[in-house]
């Protein structure tokens, strides 16, 4: 079982490791929309690895072990591969790397849709096996039955509307969605229902902004957007996307440093040092005493 194994910080290349500080719970989360309103917007980012985790968690109120590490770590053209074998070893290692936000893991495709019972079993695994506080679920008034099953037996779980990239094969792209009455109608109904269901909180993706604004003002639950609107109680994005990983990202993600160009940097200078022998030099070899 992943959790078995917790960081060992005497041996850990993460050390210091960041001083442990009290998690926060899924109930301190939802209650930080009052009556409609949000004071201090949820800061939410994904997180794949130990590592990444303890560089994120004390500026993050919740990780999020996404899907989208199919595309992200494994190169996946969608999260439609991604296994819940997947998500539970990445899972485990963002606990082990994190103390004080709320680790939420993403159920894959193919592993909640078929019956409640099915959610259950995949979201029992997750929690058992990671030790994150939820999950995350994609679609709206369909699964309104199942988060009402998984929120009554134990487990919290954040709704995803909008642009759900699970479903990139119905929807044939990952466009923003809401242009047309209907589909925002649609996308405002899901959220309500998933609300009423009783998710602790709403991911809306990928919508024109007035959708956004209008399902925030609409459900009591926080509403954390992504390529939605800053009127959101709270925010979430691909920590790659917003490091600069990646040269082709939605038109929504805004981009805090240029990490990608730190990397070939550095494997440029330290392949030129290999190849004119200045790597390794008096400092990284042993000579006999
Ligand atoms: O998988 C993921 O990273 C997500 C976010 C984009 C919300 O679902």
């Amino acid at each position: 079982m992943s959790t078995t194994f917790q960081l060992d910080t005497a041996t850990s290349r993460a050390n210091p490791t960041p001083a442990p500080m009290k998690r926060l719970t899924v109930p301190a989360i939802r209650a930080r929309k009052v009556e409609g309103h949000t004071a201090r917007p949820i800061v939410m980012l994904t997180a794949y690895t130990a590592r990444m985790a303890q560089l994120l968690d004390e500026h993050c109120d919740m990780l999020l072990v996404g899907d989208s590490l199919g595309q992200v770590i494994y190169g996946l053209p969608s999260s439609v591969p991604v296994t819940l074998d997947m998500m539970i070893a990445h899972g485990a290692a963002v606990v082990r790397g994190s103390y004080h936000a709320v680790v939420v893991v993403d159920l894959p495709f193919g592993t909640y849709e078929a019956s409640p019972e099915q959610a259950f079993a995949s979201a029992a695994r997750v929690l058992k096996e990671t030790g994150c506080a939820a999950i995350k679920l994609e679609g709206g008034a369909a699964m309104a039955e199942t988060v009402a099953f998984l929120v009554a037996r134990g487990i919290p779980v954040i709704g995803h509307v909008g642009l759900t990239p699970q479903a990139v094969n119905v929807l044939g792209g990952y466009n923003a969605r809401g242009r047309s009455d209907a589909e925002a109608d649609k996308i405002l109904g899901d959220a309500r229902a998933l609300a009423d269901a009783g998710a602790f909180a709403i991911v809306i993706e990928g919508v024109v902004e007035p959708i956004a604004v209008a399902i925030t003002q609409a459900v009591p639950c926080p509403t954390i957007g992504i390529g939605a609107s800053a009127q959101c109680d709270g925010q979430v994005l691909v920590t790659d996307d917003m490091l600069g990983m990646f040269d082709r990202v939605p038109r929504f993600v805004k981009r805090y440093e240029a990490i990608a160009e730190t990397i070939s940097g550095a494997a440029a200078r330290y392949a030129d040092e290999v190849r004119d022998r200045s790597f390794p030099g008096p400092d990284q070899t042993y000579q006999p005493k």
